[in-house]
């Protein structure tokens, strides 16, 4: 607006002028584009910019790492608070063990207490959600996590990472744990990623429009 205002009155100066200088007109000219050049670029830059206006949560559960790895590639592209989900009582550290701690939490539909909460949950606009696909669907602390907030008005951008089930059932689970959230496109990862992970991260970023 400030732009436009002053090349406005560049304008009206040059209109007042009588034409007998033309280097001083010249140079009045060339000011009045770069003017126009300035907030044309700069327009462009507002309109790159105007989604990083949503407020961002990435919110992760990662047993062995590689979620947390994921989450550490698409901090490096966009700018999100972080929250990890941990349940207060850990899982076992025993990979046997955890498979089966997994299972019978599924199988109870438990919910894990977990040692934080979210602060000021309510002014994100959209929620990074990760985590491994653990028996074709969710950790049951994210259960916990997607039942402990308000979702309404708040979009989720699911990833998961699997070793070879991709998102199995997580999707339908997470819509039937927060069914006032819009829940759009997800991305899966094999394991931690291969080469691609950078530009797949930037691609689903893109394509969500974040
Ligand atoms: C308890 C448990 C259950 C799993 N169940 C599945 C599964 O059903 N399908 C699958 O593709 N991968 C399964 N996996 C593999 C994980 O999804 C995979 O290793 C993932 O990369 C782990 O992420 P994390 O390192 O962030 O915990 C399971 C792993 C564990 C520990």
């Amino acid at each position: 607006m400030i732009f436009f205002l002053h090349a406005d009155l560049e304008l009206q100066k040059i209109n007042k002028f009588s034409g007998t200088n033309w280097r001083k007109n010249f140079m009045k000219i060339k000011k009045l584009f770069l003017i126009l050049t300035a907030v044309f670029f700069g327009g462009i830059a507002m309109a790159q910019n105007s989604n990083s206006s949503k407020k961002l949560l990435i919110a992760y559960f990662s047993w062995g790492g590689n979620t947390r790895g994921i989450v550490q590639e698409i901090a490096n592209q966009i700018r999100a608070d972080i929250f990890e989900i941990e349940p207060k009582v850990p899982y076992s550290t025993n990979y046997n063990t955890v498979l089966k701690q997994a299972q019978e939490d599924q199988h109870k539909n438990a919910r894990p207490e977990l040692n934080a909460t979210v602060k000021n949950f309510s002014e994100y606009d959209t929620i990074i959600l990760g985590y491994p696909n653990w028996w074709a669907s969710i950790p049951m602390p994210v259960a916990t996590f997607l039942e402990s907030y308000d979702f309404a008005g708040k979009t989720i951008m699911p990833f998961c990472s699997h070793g070879g089930g991709r998102f199995g059932q997580s999707i339908s689970a997470i819509t039937k744990l927060a069914p006032d959230a819009k829940i759009i496109q997800g991305l899966y990862v094999h394991y931690s990623g291969g080469s691609t992970l950078k530009s797949d991260i930037a691609k689903w970023l893109k394509d969500s429009e974040i």
